[in-house]
């Protein structure tokens, strides 16, 4: 879990600030609920064989003796609130959200136990229109924020009962190739073998690459949707791998699945990822509704920014020096009175030389200091130092001080 220094922070508000403008290009609507749910929403949504709920989930009783969990992730929750709100129910919806998730996952570069994430949910769309303009959305955001080099992975998981079947023929084939299976692909292998098929081990390759093909066992209508959306992806021009092994680690999708990753992330490449769950607003108690969503992890999207050039966004422009305590009152009167423009302005608090205070200034990343001693002060003026531009100050009279910056500053 980590802590977000300020300086992070305001490359964080960059990817939010596009995000938020993005998402609302598409007719998204930010959603907020709660950071804990019944811990039972988890395992029902997510599924109770997954490792996010078999291993990685904070879970502890309340005082009431109810099981809680921090959100592992944001799905469950938006639907249980869309459910609980009445807003499903033969309604067409986009929602987004944000926020922290939590799993109790082994640390490394890009995986982390407190994460964040920028999700969005789509109810009442059977796709593959919905699925496309999703994946738009990402390339969009992705051009927006100038992060390239991201490639696409799609995948039809099709329904229920088709992976029912599929999974039969696919235990069938892993126990002939028992004795090859790895501790994790044992332990899956009665559990939830598809996951098998996503293994990262080099050692499990030829395994997977013999194994049957969930392609070839779709039902009609899943085929037919996801030739849909290989058509509508290759008309936008976007370009894609069709990945017959990407399964994905949560239970709830049918159908479309989608990964969006990098090369440069190292092992944790994983930027964005999604897909449909038309099954899930049923199986939490609301009326049967499709739906399609992805979520984009913050900390991996940030290391693929370009680092910002110059002063932050949200740095001072003016850094008002105080010299000597009599000068404190009309200088803290005249900090108000330039904000009151709109100016950034950090007033030195605490006092200090003049040397100081000029470090200080130059330190704060604002364009001008200002100084303000006895002697302006009587002379109803400040000194105005341009930071950015050599030695040498003006005096400014106090009625035109803040004029004379905007110009400048303009
Ligand atoms: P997910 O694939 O589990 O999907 O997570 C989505 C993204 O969150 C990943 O691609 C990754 O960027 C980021 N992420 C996941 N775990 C970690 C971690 N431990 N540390 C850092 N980043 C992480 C979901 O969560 C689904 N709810 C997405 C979705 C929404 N599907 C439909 N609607």
């Amino acid at each position: 879990m980590n802590d977000l220094l300020p300086d992070a922070v305001e490359r964080w508000q960059r990817i939010e600030g596009v995000a938020r403008a993005v998402l609302a290009a598409y007719g998204y609507r930010e959603i907020r609920f709660p950071v804990v749910e019944k811990t039972e929403l988890f395992a029902r949504s997510i599924g109770s064989l997954t490792d996010i709920v078999e291993k990685e989930m904070y879970t502890f009783e309340d005082s009431n003796h109810e099981s809680l969990t921090l959100r592992p992730e944001g799905t469950a929750g938006c639907v249980r609130a869309g459910i609980e709100n009445g807003l499903l129910h033969n309604q067409v919806q986009r929602f987004w959200y944000g926020g922290p998730m939590f799993r109790h996952e082994r640390p490394q570069k890009g995986r982390y136990r407190q994460f964040h994430q920028i999700g969005v949910e789509a109810f009442g769309m059977e796709g593959p229109d919905v699925d496309v303009e999703q994946i738009l959305m990402c390339v969009r955001l992705w051009r927006a924020l100038g992060v390239d080099g991201l490639t696409l992975q799609i995948n039809s998981l099709g329904t229920p009962a088709a992976r029912a079947a599929y999974r039969k023929v696919l235990v069938r084939y892993l126990e002939t190739r028992r004795a090859e299976l790895d501790a994790d692909s044992l332990r899956r292998l009665d559990k939830n073998p598809l996951r098998i098929l996503d293994s990262k081990n080099p050692a499990m390759q030829d395994v997977i690459a013999g194994a049957p093909e969930l392609a070839a066992h779709l039902d009609d209508e899943s085929r037919a949707h996801f030739a849909q959306l290989r058509a509508l992806l290759d008309g936008a021009g976007v370009r894609y791998e069709v990945n017959p092994r990407l399964v994905r680690g949560l239970d709830y999708y049918t159908r479309t699945v989608f990964e969006w990753a990098s090369e440069r992330l190292g092992a944790q490449s994983a930027v964005c990822a999604g897909g449909r769950y038309d099954g899930l607003v049923e199986l939490l108690g609301g009326r049967p509704a499709p739906a399609a969503g992805f979520a984009l992890g913050l900390e991996r999207l940030v290391e693929l920014l370009s680092p910002p050039a110059g002063a932050p966004a949200n740095a001072p422009q003016v850094y008002l020096a105080l010299i000597g305590t009599s000068v404190v009152e009309p200088g803290l009167k005249l900090a108000e009175s330039l904000r009151d423009l709109g100016l950034r302005v950090e007033c030195n608090c605490g006092g200090g030389s003049l040397t100081a205070q000029i470090k200080r200034a130059d330190r704060s990343g604002a364009r001008f200091a200002l100084l303000l001693g006895q002697e302006e002060h009587e002379q109803h003026a400040v000194a105005v130092k341009d930071l950015r531009a050599g030695a040498g100050q003006e005096l400014v009279g106090l009625a035109a001080v803040g004029d004379y910056l905007r110009r400048k500053l303009a």
